[in-house]
């Protein structure tokens, strides 16, 4: 098979999907692969480093979509500035892409229907379902552990204070007080980075198994007062809550925020909006100097003054609603990325060949387009609740 690797268009990404130890495990099974020219600078991989493990790096990335395949891809297919063209125009009818898609987002409709008719075969990374069999290939899960960690570091650089307990001949500090919301995995992940700063942690999650695991990553419990028979459904996941359950939430996350520094907000229902965690009145009670990181943002985000990619000050408090943030920790979530992909690879190719079982979960998951048409059922679902 021919696999292309092209360079990612997105503003800021400095991601890419394949690194040269990747790639030369591809080699290794037979495969011939195309790297655009400069694809992971961003990530430090030269195209020497690619050349170096077999992979032809190409000029004009038009030969790399006409040639390949499959097409590994960080991000969703956007316009091409420099080119005057849509990404899904260089592709062709039976080319496989595998990307992060996130087609039900309305922005990414038009893009779907172009990839439909284009008649290329499309599995996005955010469909990949959190099984046990499907972790090694869960690009979600591994970008949202650089978000836990960077988004961590980043509330710690906006924050005006010390986060570690301080002993100077000028006097000390006490540690940081740092409250996480939603203690999935980015929300583990920055209660563990926040610790290893020294701060003092707090966590609130309405699932009891994810409080019990921020807690042995040693947060003091915050209760939300919510039974498990109202906040846990099928197969142990959160669910969205009513209004009147949401005030209660919010009542027990206002009882902790005069005493917080930093909070980091990363709580989610898959496939709903983020819920409104911390209002704009909420936001007063906070010390002036503190900071809210709002890593739910792409859905919209937990806190009501959170702007989308911006870091704002309101009521002296500092909201971050930055978005993609692995890609400021590009070799990190590069390689992450690129080992998911591998063994997507694997396991989607046999007799050097992508065999897609129809049947399969993870292929349901993942599959967006195929033969001309849209087959993501959450895709369709948001499509008709746009139009109708
Ligand atoms: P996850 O599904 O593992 O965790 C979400 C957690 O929120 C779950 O433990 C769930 O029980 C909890 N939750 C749901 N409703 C809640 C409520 N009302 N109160 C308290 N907790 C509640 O999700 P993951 O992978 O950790 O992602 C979390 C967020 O981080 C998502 O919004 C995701 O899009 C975002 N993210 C942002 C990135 C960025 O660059 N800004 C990158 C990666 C992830």
């Amino acid at each position: 098979m021919i696999i292309g690797v092209p360079r990612e268009i997105m503003n800021d990404e400095n991601r890419v999907a394949a690194t040269p130890t990747t790639i030369k495990a591809m080699i290794a099974d037979g495969h011939e692969v195309l790297v655009e020219k400069d694809a992971g600078i961003g990530s430090y991989f030269s195209d020497a480093d690619y050349e170096q493990v077999g992979a032809r790096i190409l000029d004009d990335v038009r030969e790399l979509y006409a040639r390949a395949d499959l097409i590994l891809k960080v991000k969703e297919p956007l316009y091409h500035e420099t080119l005057q063209m849509h990404e899904v125009d260089m592709m062709h009818p039976g080319q496989h892409l595998i990307s992060f898609i996130h087609p039900a987002s309305p922005s990414n409709h038009a893009m779907v229907t172009k990839l439909a008719q284009a008649g290329v075969v499309a599995l996005t990374l955010d469909g990949v379902p959190r099984i046990s069999r499907a972790q090694s290939m869960d690009a979600l899960t591994s970008m949202s552990t650089c978000a836990g960690y960077k988004g961590m570091l980043m509330a710690a650089c906006e924050y005006a204070g010390f986060v570690p307990q301080i002993f100077s001949a000028a006097g000390g500090s006490k540690p940081a007080k740092v409250l996480v919301v939603g203690a999935g995995v980015a929300g583990l992940q920055a209660l563990a980075t926040a610790k290893r700063l020294g701060a003092q942690c707090f966590a609130l999650d309405i699932r009891a198994t994810a409080l019990e695991q921020a807690v042995s990553l040693g947060a003091k419990p915050v209760e939300s007062g919510i039974p498990e028979s109202i906040s846990v459904g099928e197969g142990g996941y959160a669910k969205a809550l009513s209004d009147a359950w949401l005030l209660k939430e919010r009542a027990a996350i206002a009882a902790v925020l005069p005493e917080v520094d930093i909070v980091y907000l990363s709580a989610l229902v898959p496939g709903e909006q983020a819920p409104i965690l911390i209002d704009a009145d909420m936001v007063q009670l906070m010390k002036p100097g503190s900071v809210i990181m709002d890593v739910s943002i792409d859905q919209g985000g937990n806190c009501a003054l959170t702007q989308g990619g911006q870091t704002i000050k309101a009521h002296h408090v500092t909201i971050s609603g930055i978005k993609n943030i692995p890609a400021r920790l590009a070799v990190s979530a590069t390689t992450m990325l690129a080992h998911n992909m591998l063994n997507l690879l694997k396991y989607f190719v046999q007799d050097n060949a992508i065999n897609l079982d129809l049947n399969d979960e993870v292929v349901q998951g993942m599959l967006v387009c195929a033969k001309g048409e849209i087959v993501h059922e959450g895709t369709l679902a948001a499509m008709q609740s746009v139009t109708s």
